[in-house]
């Protein structure tokens, strides 16, 4: 995606504090639009001369204006001459709204300063013709950063694979609870993570053996509402699954998807209940363990237009999506307690790894716990082509 036509920027030089500044602030702006844009990226803006701001804006709903019109709106005729900060290429195409490309260049901006470049092939290109109309654009500036605030939307368009984050709540003894029954195992503030990253999913997935034991709802209900519920999904090969449970109860609040296999006696149809209660039934082939195929469940989600998906669990489901290596970012929840021997393992069934495989990103309090974020190399490398 990188071109040799720009200026590259490696990170905060030294002379451009004032630029990374106005980056940062402009990423920060970003993440007021959490929960609220997908399928589109999380975008910032600030239009600047020198160190004064004139204009702030971010894109704060998917159909609303773009953040750069928002902040090029505020600075008005104070746009002119200005430089723009933005935390990701402007689009330049017709979609929802006008490309932003012919805004900036109607305003008289002088300078633009991109974090990253946008892979998404229908908007992306905005770069080079700003370039072309005179423009001084700058590429890279808080590139790290960037990338990651909008890594499942970047590994989305450059793979057209779905984004997948595992989440697991674990004891030190790397355990999800007591068997057979529903064990809290983190605190207050590790829960409202939790639902804060509902809020930013397109889709959650489990296994049939969660929705027996812990009966959840699986919604976001943290201090985000997101615009689209994230879809519920349980793979549940023989569609086995109750329709007395909450997942149905609140059939209304969400969309729930039930997988299976497509090998079933069709003259039985084993999931005509969960269809008759409003559950979309999608069908798949078995991998050769005899679950479910992951990487057909993955194609499943791609054609339907699911960008990004948590798998909360439980331990099978979780050696599962690692197994078949599309789990490319991690948050582990741990918890100061050891379930011994008789608790639930997180990871039943995994292949070893090696130390450079798992990048860890992040490692937060919360509480009595700890979050610890980890990034799949493969992530990495990938999201270093924006
Ligand atoms: N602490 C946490 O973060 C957390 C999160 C979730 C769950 N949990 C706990 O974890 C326990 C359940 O975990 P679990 O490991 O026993 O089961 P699970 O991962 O919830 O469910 C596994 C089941 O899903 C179905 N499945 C279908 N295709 C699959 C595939 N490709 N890979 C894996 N599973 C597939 C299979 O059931 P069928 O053959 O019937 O289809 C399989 O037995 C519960 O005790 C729950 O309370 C804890």
């Amino acid at each position: 995606m990188s071109s040799d036509r720009f200026d590259l920027i490696a990170g905060a030089l030294p002379g451009r504090t004032e630029d990374s500044k106005h980056m940062r602030e402009a990423l920060a702006l970003a993440r007021r639009g959490w929960g609220q844009v997908s399928p589109n990226p999380l975008v910032g803006a600030v239009v600047a001369h020198g160190d004064v701001v004139v204009g702030r804006g971010w894109h704060s709903r998917f159909g609303d204006d773009h953040a750069e019109i928002v902040a090029l709106k505020e600075a008005g005729s104070q746009a002119r001459g200005s430089t723009l900060y933005l935390t990701l290429e402007p689009c330049n195409h017709d979609g929802k709204t006008a490309p932003c490309t012919e805004t900036i260049l109607k305003t008289g901006v002088r300078r633009v300063v991109l974090a990253c470049r946008d892979p998404n092939r229908e908007a992306g290109g905005g770069a080079e013709v700003l370039l072309e109309r005179g423009i001084q654009v700058e590429v890279g500036l808080e590139a790290p950063e960037a990338r990651r605030l909008n890594a499942e939307f970047l590994w989305f368009h450059l793979t057209n694979i779905p984004f997948a984050s595992l989440k697991l709540a674990l004891s030190l003894d790397a355990k999800l609870g007591a068997p057979s029954t529903r064990t809290p195992v983190t605190g207050e503030r590790a829960l409202e993570a939790a639902h804060r990253l509902r809020a930013s999913h397109d889709a959650i997935i489990v296994g049939r053996n969660t929705i027996e034991t812990d009966d959840p709802l699986l919604t976001a209900r943290g201090d985000i509402s997101p615009r689209r519920p994230p879809v519920r999904i349980i793979l549940d090969t023989e569609f086995r699954m109750k329709v007395d449970t909450e997942l149905i109860r609140t059939i209304e609040e969400a969309p729930v998807w039930v997988i299976g296999a497509d090998d079933l006696d069709r003259r039985e149809d084993p999931a005509r209940e969960l269809r008759a209660v409003g559950v979309r039934v999608l069908e798949v082939p078995r991998g050769q363990d005899g679950l479910l195929s992951m990487d057909h469940i993955w194609k499943e989600l791609t054609s339907r237009q699911i960008l990004s998906v948590l798998i909360e669990g439980g331990g099978r489901v979780a050696s599962s999506v690692i197994r078949a290596g599309l789990v490319q970012r991690m948050y582990a929840f741990v918890a100061p307690v050891f379930f011994g021997e008789s608790g639930v393992p997180a990871f039943p069934d995994v292949p070893p790894s090696k130390m450079e495989d798992w990048q860890p990103v992040e490692r937060n309090p919360l509480g009595p716990d700890t979050r610890i974020v980890l990034d799949h190399r493969s992530l990495h490398e990938t999201l270093l082509q924006v």
